[in-house]
């Protein structure tokens, strides 16, 4: 069975063939980044005015590269969210308007659940059966969680952050530092001979809490990066000149170990709570490399597998989303047709 998938939540146009749910035909993807860099993050607008312009062709390509005509194509996946409505709305109309003239079916996929099913996809990719339940850190530039999930859509959030996320706080520390957008990429370059423990920033949530905890997790599984934020700040407005050479580069360091501790403490403890066969790291911040050395320690002292999606399917990409189209029409009662697009959608089973 061969799925057309569509993905345009945020800055990246994507469409993608996979057939049987693994075999990564195609997966055309065209990346903003540079017409959003000058703004130093994405604009909404411009991202869907982009989207607009360029998914004709990108669905073209994606055909293209698949040796494929819309005759061979049997269902379209589409992410209706979360992510920016006038983005999510190019891709949605467009998976609708060509599902309809095909009269095949339209799957809405939930864009965190195309992260998360990242990890199964490719010629690679190990096997689902056995993985069961996984523990999965999802840290993506909108979103860092925990999640446990028992079987193939089936997730049970244990822990999320309550401010910023992952990649959001690299963004805008590589804001304070100059250094450009997106800000994972351009820290992990900068931080290149520097030394990670030059300056000891926060890690999130580690003072005992003197209020009342009202978030609906546990408190030890959840994240905060402002305070790591801050702290940047605070140590940048104190140095009398602007920071480079070694002195950047030990800050990026720095700064990005924190990230990354914060992020495996946390895997840590929830994976001495439940008792799981796997766990898991996907979304853009999983390309780091000191936080996949961090986690594949874990992995050793843990003995338990580790998956990580290849390179090209940790951004967002269309591939993931036809993947877990394909499971939710093998499900059956998971076929989704959505109205309408959901820009805060929260993840659910089907
Ligand atoms: O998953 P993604 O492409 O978009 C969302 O769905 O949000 O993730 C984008 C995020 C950005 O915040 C970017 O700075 C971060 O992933 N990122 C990285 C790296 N590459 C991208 N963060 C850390 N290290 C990287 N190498």
């Amino acid at each position: 069975m061969n799925i057309l998938g569509i993905e345009t939540s945020c800055d990246e146009t994507a469409a993608a063939v996979v057939t049987n749910g693994v075999h990564i035909r195609s997966n055309a993807i065209y990346s903003q980044i540079a017409i959003h860099r000058p703004y130093g993050g994405v604009v909404p607008e411009i991202a869907s005015r982009n989207h607009v312009a360029k998914l004709p062709g990108i669905i073209e390509n994606a055909l293209n590269e698949a040796e494929m005509g819309y005759g061979n194509i049997d269902a379209i996946g589409v992410t209706y969210g979360p992510g920016l409505a006038s983005s999510l709305l190019v891709g949605f109309s467009a998976a609708k308007a060509l599902a309809q003239r095909l009269s095949i079916p339209l799957i809405g996929v939930n864009h965190h659940a195309g992260h998360l099913h990242s990890v199964f996809m490719g010629e690679d990719a190990p096997a689902m059966d056995g993985m069961f339940p996984m523990l999965a850190l999802m840290v993506s530039g909108g979103d860092s969680s925990l999640v446990l999930m028992k079987s193939v859509g089936r997730y049970e959030i244990v822990g999320s952050t309550i401010d910023d996320a992952a990649g959001e706080a690299l963004d805008k520390a590589a804001a304070v530092l100059q250094l450009g957008y997106p800000g994972g990429p351009v820290i992990q370059k900068t931080a290149e001979g520097g030394q990670a423990d030059a300056i000891r920033f926060p890690r999130g949530l580690e003072q005992p809490s003197r209020s009342k905890w009202l978030y609906p997790y546990d408190r030890e599984l959840c994240f905060s990066f402002s305070g790591l934020k801050t702290s940047l700040l605070t140590y940048v407005q104190k140095q009398e000149a602007p920071l480079k050479g070694i002195s950047l580069q030990h800050v990026a360091a720095s700064f990005q170990e924190a990230v990354a501790d914060a992020l495996l403490q946390r895997t840590e403890r929830a994976l001495e709570r439940f008792d799981v066969k796997s766990f898991a790291c996907a979304g853009g911040v999983s390309l780091n490399r000191v936080l996949r050395v961090k986690l594949s320690e874990l992995s050793k002292d843990k003995q338990l597998p580790l998956l990580l999606s290849s390179p090209k399917l940790c951004t967002d990409n269309a591939a993931m989303i036809a993947g877990v189209a394909y499971e939710q029409l093998c499900q059956n009662k998971a076929i989704n047709e959505p109205i309408d697009v959901s820009p805060s959608l929260r993840l659910s089973d089907w």
